[in-house]
């Protein structure tokens, strides 16, 4: 619950995007905008921390995000390596467990074995998990999952027909968590970007024009507060969901 007693989303989900256009807007380069984009990061994580948020899922850098500029790209790499270097002690001080999410492989080995290191420290802290998204992809993450299973059809270990929904959820990187509850995509755009595809099919979406920097507490209690508004159906009707509330 928030101070004001409204339910909190177990699992939220951002899309943390604005940064650059944050930066144009003071003529600063696109860099600052980024630099200025961790500090919003410190600010939500003890946020939840202090909500008692379980999940917290931040996009940071898409697997289509490569096809920035080299310098912006190479840019970004840094800023997380100085940010994990930064935050790690205090993330676990928090009680709070770091996890990347997204193909590690393609980034430095200094930067992999901060990454490891990072979620080895954190792995058994039963606060807040963060899952920073690196290198991520909705699709890559579903066709991970169901690379897993075709490779036990073919050794025979699995049949085709015993295929089921929940397997293809069970192999995605997120396979122990909840699935996101409230959605929340800052900078003004109206899209997922290749985000959490099949985890978010029942999230609830929140947009605002917000740009990342910007963000702070008082945005995402409204994106809370916005969140306790909608009525979760998941494909019930109004009148079901409040007999089964009634009874
Ligand atoms: C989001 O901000 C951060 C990353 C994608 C790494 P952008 O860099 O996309 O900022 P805009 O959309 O250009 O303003
Ligand atoms: C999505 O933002 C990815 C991250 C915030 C890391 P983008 O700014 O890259 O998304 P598009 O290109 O506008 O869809
Ligand atoms: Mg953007």
């Amino acid at each position: 619950m928030t101070e004001d007693s409204q339910q909190v989303p177990k699992h939220i989900a951002i899309i943390m995007d604005g940064n650059g256009r944050w930066a144009k807007s003071r003529h600063q380069s696109r860099f600052m905008g980024h630099r200025a984009g961790v500090k919003s990061v410190e600010k939500i994580v003890k946020h939840c921390v202090k909500c008692e948020v379980e999940v917290l899922s931040l996009f940071a850098f898409s697997s289509e995000n490569w096809r920035r500029p080299t310098k912006e790209v190479s840019l970004l790499m840094e800023l997380f390596a100085v940010a994990l270097k930064q935050q790690t002690k205090r993330i676990h001080k928090n009680n709070t467990r770091l996890r990347v999410i997204g193909d590690i492989s393609k980034f430095s080995k200094s930067l992999q074995k901060q990454i490891e290191e990072a979620q080895t420290i954190t792995e058994n802290n039963t606060g807040l998990t963060i899952n920073v998204a690196a290198n991520y992809g909705g699709r890559w993450d579903i066709t991970r999952s169901v690379k897993q299973l075709a490779e036990r059809v073919m050794e025979g270990s699995l049949k085709l027909e015993d295929i089921t929904e929940q397997q293809i959820t069970q192999g995605l990187i997120t396979a122990d968590l909840p699935e996101p509850d409230l959605f929340i995509r800052t900078g003004g755009e109206q899209r997922v970007s290749n985000f959490m595809l099949w985890q978010m099919a029942y999230t609830e979406f929140y947009f605002t024009d917000t740009l990342w920097p910007d963000f702070d507490e008082q945005v995402l209690d409204t994106a809370i507060a916005s969140f306790n508004q909608r009525e979760r159906r998941f494909g019930k009707t109004s009148e079901q969901l409040k007999e089964c509330n009634d009874a």
